[in-house]
């Protein structure tokens, strides 16, 4: 018998196979499972294990492309990588239905990162905050010192703030850095401006320095889209009002705000993880700036225009970068840059945000009308309809019948597939 004890030392020293055998050894795991494991990614294995620690494959979500949209008067396909069906979908179909109006426009508020610096036991916090903003230019010069490329491309420190915080262990002084990074999410370089800075910080305030990390709530990386969907295109005003109220039920409910955001992440993280960008901090981002206001809402607005058409706008964070990170060293990223067109970051975090309102329209309006399940259910069908065992021209049948049925269930499945069986 095997000890189950996941203390393997020196396993980020093992190649592939002696990882792999470390981990039969511990779980207990079948030699399929580890062929599964190995045949997991097309990406070269040397890839996968410098992108990660203890790297043993990689898993594969679907990338797909969604038809249909203009942005800025551009036509664009947009690559999202997504394991939910009917996203894809969903944007191709909303995307189509304002292109009469001239798709999406968006903007940006810039491409600004915060990086913030803790100090601590300060005995007197107001003096330290003066002393800080009487350094500005110092503080300045030690941020464009840290990266002169990004100087250089036209970035690097734009501002500073200095914030005092009342916590539970006495006030804090809270300095934010602001940088521009440009084409970058810029997460290595402010966080290396902020820990490079803290000590002279502590030095000047007489405290001690402690956390120095960016902000992922980047809200001067605002990116926003708006576009207008005629009634006639949607099926008509009960559809406009439908959609306007199910948006006034986000915007007053937080258990409601939170699956209508759910929805518009949909999109944003799907263009995010498929350009090789970080959607956990694109979520964070878009979480906490629709908590603003200390009351938790939605990050989108749709109200009737005076011609009785449906106008939708969105605002959010987007920290989203085209160099630096796996967007560069991630081939699948960087085909779907390609195919995107983008040339900077600005550029995709607009685009962005228009697929994030793309989708929440998507969401709202079958909500408001035939409701989500059956968009959902007949693509959800086929992944049932492979769980229980159908191959081949098997898995469209008894996805058409499992909808078709509305009891999209895996023993419903398999039921119908011994019939489909039992007929051959
Ligand atoms: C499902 O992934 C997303 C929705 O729940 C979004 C929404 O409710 O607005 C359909």
């Amino acid at each position: 018998m095997s000890q189950r004890t996941s203390r393997i030392s020196g396993f980020h020293k093992l190649s592939r196979d002696e990882r792999l055998a470390a981990i039969q050894a511990v779980a207990g795991v079948d030699d399929a499972t580890l062929e599964v494991l190995k045949a997991s990614s097309a990406l070269p294995f040397e890839l996968l294990d410098r992108l990660v620690e203890n790297a043993i494959g990689g898993f594969t979500v679907p990338v797909g492309v969604a038809t249909n949209m203009i942005v800025d008067g551009r036509d664009l396909l947009i690559p999202m990588a997504t394991e939910e069906s009917s996203v894809i979908a969903a944007i191709s179909n909303t995307a189509r239905q304002c292109r009469d109006t001239g798709g999406f426009f968006t903007s940006i508020s810039g491409t600004e990162m915060i990086a913030q610096i803790q100090l601590v036991k300060l005995s007197d916090p107001w003096a330290g905050r003066a002393k800080v903003l009487e350094k500005k230019a110092e503080i300045a010069q030690i941020c464009d010192g840290c990266d002169p490329l990004l100087v250089k491309l036209g970035g690097g420190f734009r501002d500073l703030e200095v914030r005092i915080i009342d916590g539970r262990f006495g006030p804090m002084v809270v300095v934010h850095i602001i940088i521009d990074t440009k084409d970058a999410m810029g997460a290595n370089s402010v966080n290396t401006m902020a820990e490079t800075l803290a000590p002279s910080l502590a030095a000047w305030t007489g405290g001690r320095h402690h956390l120095r990390i960016l902000s992922n709530l980047a809200d001067r990386r605002l990116a926003r889209a708006r576009a207008v969907w005629r009634k006639e295109a949607i099926g008509g005003a009960e559809v406009v009002e439908g959609i306007v109220l199910a948006a006034d039920f986000a915007d007053h409910d937080p258990y409601r705000a939170a699956t209508h955001n759910k929805g518009i992440m949909n999109g944003v993280s799907a263009l995010t993880l498929a350009s090789g960008n970080d959607t956990r901090a694109i979520e964070a981002g878009a979480h906490a700036f629709a908590a603003r206001s200390g009351r938790y809402s939605s990050l989108s607005r749709f109200e009737i225009t005076a011609e009785g058409d449906v106008a939708g706008s969105i605002e959010l964070p987007m920290a989203l970068g085209i160099v630096g990170g796996a967007t560069k060293v991630h081939p699948t990223a960087q085909a779907c840059l390609k195919i995107l067109g983008v040339t900077n970051a600005a550029e995709l975090s607009r685009i962005a945000a228009a697929v994030g309102l793309a989708q929440n329209f998507g969401a709202l309006k079958a909500l408001a009308t035939v409701g989500i399940q059956q968009g959902h259910m007949t693509l959800h069908a086929q992944n049932v309809a492979i769980t229980a065992g159908a191959v081949g021209d098997e898995i469209a049948e008894l996805a058409r019948r499992l909808a078709e049925g509305r009891a999209v269930r895996q023993d419903v499945a398999e039921a119908i597939l011994a019939e489909i069986r039992a007929k051959k």
